[in-house]
């Protein structure tokens, strides 16, 4: 990365009791950018986000936020630019979203002017006045993103900030994600389960599972690291499955598949078919989705998840 990263953690490792949740992670988040950091339930995006603003301590590990060293000393000052919106909302239910933007305003001391425009940015300009409680759920997820941004922060961070909503306002807090990076030139690191939400919006990823990072990168060179599977078409699949044994076959409708194959291989494993008189009726490189690269990485229980 030839720019400075806007968020750059070395062996960030947070232990409890004896079970690491987040391993040895070595995140870097390039500035103006959304960076997506998915996993399953369970996989320590929340332990790692709390980390990065100080809501617990790493166990070990270092922490660099906005080009400075994260310690007791800077802790604060670094924070200060820095939005973020963790788990639910905190908006106080029995006052107005007006009430809770005036509140948010003088607590982190932020120039009424940002928390204006603020509001404005995720649409709620005309339901200040009315009660929290009786916003919808993305309504609050909004108001959150309000509040995250009340101090002009160069860098949101934003834990599963669609969870929960239905796929309108799903849409809605992703295009706001999205015009944040990229109309506004801030940095947004923003968390899911789901990689069919992370996937139209970030441009780069960090997938961890178990703590541990599994992959980090652009989502180009996600595709680009996985070999395709490949399909072979035969009549005589289960002979085929016999000489190919050794390459771990996978039986499908019309013939087997193999996986991690390169083009030289694929050429060596016809040569090999033919050889023993197997006839091919077709040999088809299979692009995998995202979404199977993802349950590769992460294993299956990811879907459920
Ligand atoms: N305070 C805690 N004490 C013990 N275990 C915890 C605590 N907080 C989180 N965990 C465990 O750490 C793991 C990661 O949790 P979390 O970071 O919330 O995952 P995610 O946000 O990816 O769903 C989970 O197994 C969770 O049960
Ligand atoms: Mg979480």
């Amino acid at each position: 990365m030839d720019t400075q990263p806007i968020i750059a953690t070395r062996g960030l490792t947070k232990t409890y009791g004896n079970t690491p949740v987040v391993n040895n992670l070595n995140l870097e988040v390039a500035p103006g950018v959304v960076h997506g950091l998915l996993g399953p339930n369970g996989s320590g995006k929340s332990t790692t986000m709390k980390m990065l603003l100080g809501l617990i301590a790493p166990t070990s590990g270092e922490i660099t936020m906005l080009g400075q060293p994260m310690t007791a000393a800077t802790r604060t000052q670094v924070l200060t630019g820095v939005g973020s919106l963790i788990e639910a909302p905190s908006a106080y239910p029995h006052l107005t979203g007006g009430e809770n933007m005036r509140i948010a305003t003088r607590l982190l001391n932020a120039d009424p002017a940002h928390t204006q425009q603020a509001i404005e940015l995720v649409r709620l300009e005309n339901q200040m006045d009315k009660l929290v409680k009786n916003y919808s759920l993305g309504m609050k997820q909004r108001l959150g993103i309000a509040m995250a941004l009340a101090r002009d922060p160069q860098l949101l961070i934003l834990d599963e900030p669609t969870n929960g909503l239905d796929p309108a306002g799903i849409e809605e807090i992703r295009e706001l994600i999205v015009s944040l990076a990229r109309e506004q030139g801030r940095t947004v690191l923003v968390s899911s389960h789901l990689l069919s939400e992370i996937e139209k919006m970030a441009s780069h990823l960090t997938i961890i599972n178990q703590g541990r990072c599994v992959f980090q990168g652009s989502q180009q060179e996600l595709y680009d690291a996985q070999l395709p599977d490949v399909f072979i078409q035969t009549p005589a699949a289960s002979i085929a499955a016999e000489v190919l044994r050794g390459l771990h076959p996978a039986p499908a409708d019309g013939g087997l598949e193999l996986s991690g194959l390169t083009d030289e291989q694929v050429a060596e494993v016809c040569a090999q078919l033919v050889s023993h008189g197997i006839p091919l009726h077709q040999v088809v490189r299979k692009r995998r989705s995202l979404e199977e690269v993802f349950i590769g990485l992460t294993g299956r229980e990811a879907l459920s998840a």
